[in-house]
């Protein structure tokens, strides 16, 4: 018969997967050998049992849980500097893409300028890329203030906020420049994985890689199909039955917000 004490041990489990091995097993990852808490066979067929349940309901359940419930032990230090502890490869990548950003913002101020001549005249495009330029500054601004929230923001400014130039000044077409815009979100898009990746291995810097990918790389991925999107729209207007107007046409769609 299944002593009381074991059967709440099963229920916790159950409940809580993972958190609950620790509770199920020793602190030090061994299971209960005392003679108080000895678990008789039935008990152990019903937590092996609970293991499947729990493996089923697709929860992690590690099984091997001397390492996930050893805690961190306390050691004093007179380091006030450990608190703001970050990989250096990681700091600089982080330095490297606040230009990567600044590139980016620069160059959609410039398609707006652009657009906004009144010798081309394009004011659904020129908002569109006026919106995106405001947009990169913030993702630098971000980084900055990410940088500054772990004590790295350390280097000489200048060194970090250099001159940047725009990728160009001209473009021949709104599809020209859509379809710049678009490469351009694909290089920003690769190098915020670099950077996931390389602040993703040990010592991983978990905040910092949930940071990037819930505030970064989510935005980058709805930008691309925003852009792809478009491209398609006016793609197909330029070979429709307006096509003179298509880009005169799909200007006013812009300014509207009807894509
Ligand atoms: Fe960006």
């Amino acid at each position: 018969m299944l002593e009381k004490t074991n059967l709440s041990q099963v229920a916790r489990f159950l409940s809580r997967g993972r958190g609950a091995v620790c509770d199920t097993m020793g602190g030090d990852g061994r299971l209960f050998t005392t003679q108080s808490r000895k678990l008789q066979l039935a008990d152990m067929m019903l937590i092996l049992g609970s293991f499947v349940v729990v493996a089923l309901l697709g929860q992690n359940v590690e099984v091997s849980a001397k390492d996930s419930c050893a805690f961190p032990t306390y050691t004093f230090s007179n380091n006030s500097k450990d608190w703001n502890h970050m990989k250096k490869s990681c700091v600089e990548l982080v330095e490297k893409q606040v230009q990567v950003e600044l590139h980016a913002s620069m160059t959609y101020l410039a398609m707006g300028a652009h657009f906004s001549q009144d010798t081309y005249n394009r004011p659904g495009f020129a908002k569109l890329f006026f919106e995106a330029a405001t947009e990169e500054r913030e993702h630098a601004t971000k980084l900055l203030k990410y940088l500054s929230m772990r004590g790295q923001l350390t280097k000489d400014l200048g060194d970090i906020i250099q001159k940047i130039d725009p990728l160009k000044e001209f473009w021949q077409s709104g599809v020209s420049a859509l379809e710049d815009a678009l490469s351009l979100e694909v290089h920003v898009t690769r190098t915020i994985k670099h950077i996931i990746k390389i602040c993703d291995e040990e010592p991983n810097d978990y905040h910092f890689v949930d940071y990037l990918t819930t505030e970064f790389l989510d935005e980058q991925h709805r930008g691309q199909r925003d852009l792809a999107g478009k491209l398609t729209t006016l793609g197909k207007m330029k070979n429709g039955p307006q096509k003179e107007l298509a880009e005169f046409l799909f200007d006013k769609k812009l300014l509207n917000g009807e894509v």
